[in-house]
């Protein structure tokens, strides 16, 4: 099983942003934590990160024909006002998680929203570089869930 994970933009800067918000492991932490748990897990993981919305775009198209079985997908900013990267993610004929570090639903206004929600099988938010891993394990159960 592969699954795609994306960061969007600003994410590479974790480590060095807001700690209060994101503690302070780096995006290359996460990525470790992540492979880790793929290898516990007996799937492949492959990270990306951009501050490019076209090139995050790209990176969506080009996963349609990788064999790309789930994707887990922090966008940062662009989740809440990134249309272009709805539309690319809807495009994709497999399950999309919504991850988030923070509890977005706890801060200001706009990060209540996410137009990203309605192209995923759902969010984990608020629980650090864990709401990454649960959402790992969210993909692989959709994954399996859906080949039954
Ligand atoms: C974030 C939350 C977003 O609102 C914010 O713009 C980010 C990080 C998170 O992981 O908590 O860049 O996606």
């Amino acid at each position: 099983m592969r699954i795609l994970v994306l960061h969007g933009v600003n994410l590479n800067m974790f480590g060095k942003r807001d700690p209060s918000q994101y503690g302070t492991a780096t995006l290359a932490d996460i990525d470790a934590a992540l492979k880790k748990l793929a290898k516990e897990l007996d799937v492949t993981v492959e990270c990306f990160q951009t501050n490019h919305e076209g090139e995050m775009v790209e990176r969506i198209h080009k996963a349609l024909g990788e064999g790309i079985n789930a994707v887990v997908i922090n966008a940062g900013a662009w989740t809440h006002y990134s249309y272009a990267l709805a539309d690319a993610l809807a495009i994709l004929p497999v399950p999309v998680v919504e991850v988030h570090m923070s509890n977005v639903h706890a801060r200001e206004a706009f990060r209540h929203h996410s137009v990203l929600a309605p192209v995923c099988a759902g969010s984990v938010c608020g629980f650090g570089v864990e709401s990454y891993l649960l959402g790992l394990r969210a993909a692989q159960t959709l994954v399996i869930k859906d080949a039954k």
